[in-house]
């Protein structure tokens, strides 16, 4: 068959369906488009799932989902940070136990990448941005570096899966290329992209309506991070780990350069309590922080998020005065290579889709782009820890903010406070860290009057990815204020 056969045929079936789903406008401009152009729309038809999408039409976009408070909950319990006496012999057997899952290639990294980091305002994956404050390491680099001395430590190979979206997938595999993989080997490192979700016009008699972005291009974005668990099965990513004989999953999301990638003491309490997927949860700063929330729902564990918790219940407070619902989420978890294939297997797992309102770019009925102003469209996305009520065993594992969390979320601000969660806290946070590790070394390090490290402190992960990796490194006598140190 022609390839101008084959056009005509796929361009008859998917006018079917867009009849079929009320969204025939998509191929509204295919008589003014190149054939190269119009096979690339009809591949973007043929990847959205339409039925669904008009289901969700009528849920999600022409109705709100209203959130149901379920009638029990409770704040679900965590593993602490200081184990204390009662629980320092399993936390030894569980570090023995990761440890052991490591070296013996039973463990692979794994990093979601595929969101738009819009609020970031950087073009490029997010993975390529520039986050240490001495070398400008990008995010990517860092994670890299982490993997590659976690493999000489422990004599091992950490394969890393990374999932893109298709809007992304190119650059990142570019600048891997680029960057000869970190030093990682390149079989080991692989990519894949997850599905797609179109933008719902949410204004007037559009509602409903499917946006397009331009004449051969619908407005498409990735569905949410909870389409890891497919894409990772449908990619052949799942396969590809049994092959390795990997078991574990350490699932990080790409914005924070201080993340364990992967931590032997989480995986081995979640290994040794026979858990499917786990989290690592950070104590809320504040009742209203914006973090889901770990509770016990049914007896299942499930996350709530923070605008979900009634006001009454974020302020909450125990009888030694601590926040109720304080184990807040901050995306990192350990799951089981056989539950994310248990969970294909079943065929769908329907995670609930969240709806997000946004402002997207569409082209008008004069086939005018227009950028909108206000949110004129329904985004829908799956999250990953809606898997976990879906679990028979999960832990949280309570992690600390210095050790672990500086995530790049927004822009810098350009007034003198900065913004949260920007480059700029991203690069305090990692100098915090540098400077607590140096100080347990018995390092001085300059302190400013609210105690932050009065200094510039960078230490690659190929250094050190915890502090006892610094003995036997050549480390300065003091950092005094002002300094630049970069180990
Ligand atoms: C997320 C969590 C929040 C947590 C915070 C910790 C959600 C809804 N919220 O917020 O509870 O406290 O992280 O840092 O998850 N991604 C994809 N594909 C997508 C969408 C996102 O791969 O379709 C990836 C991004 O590349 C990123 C991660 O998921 O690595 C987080 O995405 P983002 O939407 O920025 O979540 P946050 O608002 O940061």
């Amino acid at each position: 068959m022609s390839t101008t056969q084959n056009l005509k045929e796929r361009l008859a079936s998917a006018r079917t369906t867009l009849a079929a789903a009320g969204q025939s406008h998509v191929l509204a401009y295919a008589n003014e488009l190149t054939e190269p152009q119009l096979a690339d729309l009809l591949s973007q038809i043929e990847s959205v799932d339409w039925p669904e999408v008009t289901r969700l039409i009528q849920s999600h976009v022409k109705n709100t989902p209203k959130f149901k408070l379920p009638q029990k909950l409770d704040p679900a319990p965590w593993y602490p940070n200081d184990p204390g006496l009662k629980l320092r012999e399993k936390y030894q057997k569980a570090l023995a136990l990761g440890r052991q899952l490591i070296r013996r290639g039973k463990v692979a990294a794994f990093t979601v990448a595929g969101g738009q980091g819009t609020r970031l305002g950087w073009a490029g994956p997010k993975g390529t941005y520039a986050a240490t404050p001495i070398r400008g390491m990008s995010l990517f680099g860092c994670m890299a570096e982490y993997i590659r001395k976690t493999q000489t430590k422990y004599n091992t190979i950490i394969p890393w899966y990374i999932m893109t979206s298709p809007v992304n997938d190119a650059a990142t595999r570019a600048f891997f290329k680029d960057n000869q993989y970190f030093g990682l080997a390149g079989e080991n490192v692989m990519f894949f992209p997850q599905a797609m979700m179109p933008a719902i016009s949410m204004v007037g008699a559009d509602t409903g309506k499917v946006l397009m972005d331009g004449k051969g291009q619908i407005a498409l974005s990735p569905n949410g991070h909870g389409g890891s668990l497919k894409a990772l099965y449908t990619s052949g990513a799942i396969a590809d780990m049994k092959k390795r004989g990997i078991e574990q999953i350490s699932y990080t999301q790409v914005d924070n350069p201080i993340v364990r990638v992967v931590d032997p003491l989480f995986i081995g309490l979640h290994a040794l309590d026979g858990c499917e997927m786990s989290s690592k949860m950070l104590p809320k700063a504040y009742p209203k922080e914006k973090l889901g929330n770990f509770c016990i729902v049914d007896g299942k564990m499930t996350v709530i998020e923070y605008s979900d918790l009634p006001d009454a219940l974020a302020e909450e407070r125990t009888a030694d005065g601590e926040l109720r619902f304080r184990a807040g989420s901050i995306a990192l978890h350990a799951i089981r290579v056989d539950f994310v294939e248990s969970l294909n297997l079943k065929g769908d797992f329907g995670l609930e889709f969240h709806r997000a309102e946004k402002k997207v770019p569409y082209l008008d009925a004069q086939g005018k782009r227009v950028i909108p102003t206000a949110n004129n469209a329904v985004k829908l996305e799956t999250f990953v820890f809606d898997a976990l009520p879906l679990t028979k065993k999960s832990i949280i594992y309570e992690t600390d903010r210095v050790d672990e969390f500086a995530p790049i979320k927004n822009a810098d601000a350009t007034g003198p406070e900065p913004s949260v969660d920007s480059p700029i806290t991203a690069k305090r946070g990692q100098t915090e860290r540098a400077g607590r590790w140096l100080e347990q070394m018995g390092v001085p390090v300059a302190r400013d009057a609210q105690g932050r490290v009065d200094a510039v402190i960078e230490i690659s992960h190929l250094t050190a990815t915890e502090p006892q990796d610094l003995y036997g490194v050549k480390l300065p006598l003091e950092v005094k204020r002002g300094d630049r140190v970069l180990l």
